[in-house]
């Protein structure tokens, strides 16, 4: 016989059981992007390679040992599986000119691809919720996006999100803080482990992010990059904080905030999280206006985030938070003539804007009931001979006490409607 056939490792299903709270995040981001002018867009999973490599950065985790990559069978051109969505949308914002009369808040949501160690929060297909504001100088929009951040929080009741934040200078103050960083390094080369003396010469700010124990003593006495800024960088990171502290959002200035991505420049964040073990930033992003004349564009100063929906839907069932896609009504039916009663009493119901599911399948009242009771509704219809004959529905609360009452079709969605939508949201 034939094995089963089992997933990608890493790569997870979305069964029904836990879509509910999935849902429930994606209309809250729906809201609030709508709230703030953010409009929906979308790119392909899949782009040529070299979008990746230099936007990203070709000394990066990411592009280094993350992507999955082949080759087009046909012409041999090498492609990539996404793996995040900024690269994608400055390249579509190149290409159809979209910020050429005015600057443009975009967001989009979907699956990214990394070929990581897969564990608790890590995964090698997970999905983002990311937003770009193009064309903006800030600091006000860098601002705007972590004040949207907050409130989707707020929307979904999540607690114990912290905020970090960072400047990361221009290109000037990073090429001179590099050239620091390297002298400091060189010095002390003994003490480096093998991936910062491989880093030394190509990206040493990347050493900062190295996670190595017994690296982060050499870390902590390294030259910063925020004692540095240049007076216009400082002047930026100044309005990030006047209206960040307007905003009465708490927040840490963390100097040794770097991200793992090239592009940034500037205003650098991550929401963090105690509650998920190793994988404890929930999103992040920054400003990269330098990344529209990386791949070829016209200078454009852009900012954006992006967020990882598994985490935060971790945090949510951690908190407790619930969503239910239970029906209103579970309608119950045996005999021909019940049926064509159900279905239409169903659908006069669905009228109404309710959520009805009528058995299918056949079985006896008990077997059917069973299932009335396993869907959650809030009610089960009745339908027999009986009722049929008396062409009327006998209405049974499943979830609370209550006397089974039989209702014409006429009486049925005036008495159901106002009782059951109030407890869909419950
Ligand atoms: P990132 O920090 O690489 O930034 O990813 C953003 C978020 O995606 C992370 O904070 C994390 O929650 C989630 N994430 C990343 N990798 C994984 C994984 N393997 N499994 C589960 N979740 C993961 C970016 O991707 C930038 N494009 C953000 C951005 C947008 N910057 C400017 N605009």
């Amino acid at each position: 016989m034939a094995g089963t056939i089992q997933a990608v490792r890493g790569m997870n299903d979305l069964l029904p059981d836990a879509a509910p709270s999935w849902l429930r995040f994606d209309a809250a981001v729906r809201d609030v992007v709508r709230q703030y002018g953010y409009r929906y867009m979308q790119v392909p999973l899949v782009e040529v390679t070299p979008l990746f490599a230099r936007a990203i950065g070709e000394v990066t985790d990411v592009v280094e040992h993350e992507m999955y990559t082949f080759d087009d069978r046909l012409n041999g051109e090498s492609l990539t599986l996404r793996p995040e969505a900024t690269a994608g949308i400055v390249r579509a914002a190149i290409e159809h000119s979209l910020t050429y009369e005015r600057p443009q808040r975009v967001w989009t949501t979907g699956p990214m691809f990394r070929h990581e160690r897969p564990q608790k929060g890590r995964y090698r297909q997970f999905h983002q919720f990311d937003v770009e504001a193009l064309g903006f100088e800030g600091p006000d929009v860098d601002v705007e996006q972590i004040v949207m951040l907050h409130r989707l929080w707020r929307e979904l009741e999540l607690e114990g999100i912290v905020l970090h934040i960072n400047s990361i200078g221009d290109a000037e103050e990073r090429r001179a803080h590099r050239a620091e960083l390297v002298a400091y390094f060189s010095e002390h080369a003994d003490a480096l482990d093998a991936d910062s003396q491989r880093r030394l010469h190509t990206n040493p700010l990347r050493i900062l992010d190295s996670k190595n124990p017994a690296m982060q003593p050499l870390i902590a006495g390294a030259p910063r990059l925020l004692d540095r800024l240049g007076s216009a960088t400082r002047a930026h990171f100044d309005g990030v904080r006047r209206l960040l502290g307007d905003s009465g959002i708490g927040f840490t200035v963390d100097p040794r905030l770097v991200r793992g991505l090239d592009y940034y420049n500037r205003t650098v964040f991550e929401w963090m999280t105690d509650r998920l073990g190793a994988q404890g930033t929930v999103g992040g992003g920054g400003r990269y206006d330098g990344l529209f004349a990386q791949l070829g564009g016209k200078p454009t100063p852009a900012c954006g985030f992006a967020i990882g929906i598994e985490r935060v839907l971790m945090l949510m069932q951690d908190g407790g938070s619930t969503a239910s896609d239970a029906p209103d009504a579970y309608v119950v039916h045996v005999g021909e003539r019940a049926t064509r009663l159900a279905m239409s009493v169903a659908e006069n119901l669905r009228d109404a804007g309710l959520a009805i599911v009528v058995h299918a399948g056949g079985g006896n009242f008990g077997s059917q009931m069973r299932r009335a009771n396993a869907s959650g509704a809030r009610y089960a219809l009745i339908v027999g001979d009986d009722e049929a004959a008396a062409n009327v529905v006998a209405v049974k609360p499943l979830r609370d006490s209550g006397e089974q009452v039989a209702l014409s079709p006429g009486e049925l969605a005036t008495r159901i409607a106002p009782i059951a939508q109030p407890a869909k949201h419950g």
